[in-house]
């Protein structure tokens, strides 16, 4: 495992830019796994800006996202989709044939999650999967206690995060109960990981996660066993490493 521990969240993001990018030069039909969340954001905006300079080029890349959720469509403003095209696909010569986000409004889920498992595995594999950290040890939706051999499934979201959304809906019922996600499973299946943290609030997560016991319970803690995990963090979050 490599840790790159950096000043604060703009040189976090351009070293995990950093990497992104040396892998998109090195193979440039590579298979980028994506995240969203607030942590990826300044990452993104560092691919852009190289992109604008003339230093990368997105046109053979594809790209698997992590999770999205279950019932929102791309055009909604809350969705993993309308996120990504935000941020990233709609701003570089990405091909949208090539980007791939679970579908949301496919309310079959078991044949959701096994196209999505059967896509990933057509492309080959992830080249690099991008992660966050959720302040529980979450990485994509699978929360504490879910198996570590599980493939892309349909979560039930907590109570607590269906509380946390619901400042960005109209009203509570509009906030979505599920979500597909990657399993862990898949996401150990990438070729290398490349987790980015930052803040304070997430430097006791991050040592219970690399340093604790391996265990269900804190769901990243299984990254231990991942043969090239990359860590990107700032002072803050990397403090009690
Ligand atoms: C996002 C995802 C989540 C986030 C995690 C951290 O696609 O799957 O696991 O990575 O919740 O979120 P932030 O970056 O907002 O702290």
């Amino acid at each position: 495992m490599r840790i790159y521990k950096m000043k604060d969240y703009s040189e976090m993001s351009r070293k995990a830019a950093n990497i992104l990018s040396a892998q998109v030069i090195l193979k440039p039909d590579c298979v980028l796994g994506l995240a969203t969340g607030s942590t990826p954001i300044g990452t993104y905006e560092k691919l852009v800006e190289w992109y604008e300079k003339g230093d990368l080029d997105f046109s053979e890349v594809k790209t698997v996202n992590l999770d999205e959720y279950k019932g929102l469509d791309a055009s909604n403003d809350q969705s993993y989709y309308y996120f990504m095209h935000k941020h990233l696909f709609g701003k570089v010569n990405i091909d949208l044939k090539n980007v791939n986000v679970p579908n949301g409004m496919e309310p079959d889920a078991e044949k959701e999650c096994a196209r999505y498992e059967e896509k990933v595995c057509q492309l080959g594999g992830v080249d690099i999967q991008l992660l966050g950290l959720g302040h529980n040890g979450h990485i994509g939706f699978n929360e504490p206690n879910t198996e570590f051999d599980r493939r892309t499934h349909c979560v039930d979201l907590t109570k607590s995060t269906i509380e946390a959304n619901k400042r960005f809906f109209a009203s509570e019922e509009e906030v979505p109960r599920q979500a597909y996600t990657m399993g862990i499973g898949t996401i150990m299946q990438a070729k290398k990981i490349l987790m980015i943290v930052s803040g304070k609030d997430k430097a006791e997560i991050v040592k219970k996660a690399f340093c604790g016991p391996i265990t269900p319970e804190v769901p990243a803690s299984v990254l231990q066993l991942h043969p090239e995990v990359i860590l990107v963090g700032d002072e803050e979050a990397l403090r009690l490493l």
